[in-house]
């Protein structure tokens, strides 16, 4: 049997991929950052809580990810872990660069120490191309990232590359174009859309406000893309993949799509900042533009090229973008509808 450890389990695509693991039989060890609450309802959500065994690890603490390791002694490390929220990193560069970057360069180094033979995987990211150089993006275009976040996310992905081409190590980094389901955070645009039109939907009177509804993100399911991750552990030749599904949409897109799968009749005015949306049943505000979101740099337009992870892995995204609004809109359409806790 095989034994795969995932750090950042309690996250959305720690979720996905445990249940995917563990569908291919791997015994799943799931790592986790203690806090006050726990944070598993994703794990539970996917009735997969039970077949997960936990061990602590917090990113910032080397002799904790060693004596995890140790103890546990996988074939496959998945490293999921991170202050994944950009607007975040901005406020917090210090934390975002310590854990996103040097708890990458821990984990390589204890790897190397314990047992070089693991093979690991990395979280990298699309946040990279930042300001982009070239559209489409694929694994040659070079980087111009944005953020604190993004800055973090290039020193850990070269990083790997570096002990991969240093050591001999399996090191891989999947640079990921977003990926979004039900189970994503709720500060992320997506989710941040789908929750306040289901509770709007259900008679909330607040409004939608939004940043930047210009900017354009190529955006897949992540039921989708922990298969891609999965897979570029299992090829013979240890290398680097864009996941992307190709196509962009921007912000707006996302709420008209999302509004149109919830029933509202959107009607839009003004632009940049004074963009608006009334609903044309009764002349509400339902969208507005409210500055505090913009963020100081911004990536305004990303879109992958994933034909290497085609040719390569035989992956390809398989959800496409309405399926995906659908998904998420009606998840939290029925989540208000009963009562649940949105998280
Ligand atoms: P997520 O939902 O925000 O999950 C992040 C996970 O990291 C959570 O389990 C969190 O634990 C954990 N974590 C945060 N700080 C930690 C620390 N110091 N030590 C240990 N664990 C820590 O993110 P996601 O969307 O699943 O993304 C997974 C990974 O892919 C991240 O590295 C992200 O940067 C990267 N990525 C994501 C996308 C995307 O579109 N989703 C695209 C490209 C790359 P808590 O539950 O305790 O907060
Ligand atoms: N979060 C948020 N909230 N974003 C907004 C808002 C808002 O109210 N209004 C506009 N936006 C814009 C952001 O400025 C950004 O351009 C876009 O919506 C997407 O923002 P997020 O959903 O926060 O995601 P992200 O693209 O910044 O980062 C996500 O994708 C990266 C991969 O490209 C995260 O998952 C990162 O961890 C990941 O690496």
């Amino acid at each position: 049997m095989k034994r795969a450890l995932i750090t950042g389990v309690s996250g959305q695509d720690g979720a996905y991929l445990s249940r995917l693991l563990l569908q291919e039989g791997y015994e799943v060890y799931g790592a986790y950052r203690r806090s006050a609450s726990p944070h598993d309802w994703r794990l539970r959500e996917l009735g997969i809580h039970d077949a997960v065994r936990f061990v602590p690890i917090d990113l910032l603490e080397y002799s904790n990810i060693q004596s995890v390791i140790r103890q546990v002694r996988p074939s496959e490390i998945y490293n999921l872990a991170a202050q994944s929220f950009v607007a975040t990193s901005f406020e917090q560069p210090l934390y975002t660069s310590d854990v996103d970057g040097l708890g990458v360069l821990r984990c390589l180094q204890v790897i190397r120490d314990v047992d070089p033979e693991i093979k690991f995987y990395q979280a990298s990211t699309s946040e990279m191309f930042g300001q982009v150089q070239q559209v489409p993006q694929n694994e040659r275009t070079p980087f111009h990232p944005r953020s604190p976040y993004g800055v973090a996310k290039l020193y850990a992905h070269w990083i790997t590359v570096n002990y991969r081409e240093s050591y001999g190590m399996h090191a891989v980094s999947g640079i990921l174009f977003n990926h979004e389901s039900p189970m994503r955070g709720l500060e992320f645009v997506t989710r941040k859309i789908t929750t306040t039109l289901a509770r709007i939907r259900h008679g909330s009177d607040e409004v939608l406000e939004l940043g930047n509804t210009d900017a354009r993100r190529d955006w897949g399911f992540a039921g989708d893309y922990v298969r891609g991750m999965w897979l570029m552990l299992q090829s013979p030749v240890a290398d680097d993949f864009v996941l992307a599904t190709g196509a962009s949409h921007s912000v707006r897109e996302f709420v008209q799509a999302s509004a149109d799968c919830l029933g509202f009749k959107l009607e839009w005015s003004g632009d940049g900042p004074t963009l608006a949306a009334h609903d044309r049943a009764n002349g509400r505000v339902i969208v507005r533009v409210n500055p505090k979101f913009y963020r100081p740099a911004e990536v305004e337009h990303l879109t992958g090229d994933a034909s290497k992870a085609l040719q390569v892995l035989s992956w390809r995204s398989e959800t496409s973008f309405q399926a995906l609004v659908e998904m998420m809109a009606r998840a939290d359409y029925e989540r208000v509808a009963a009562g649940r806790q949105l998280f």
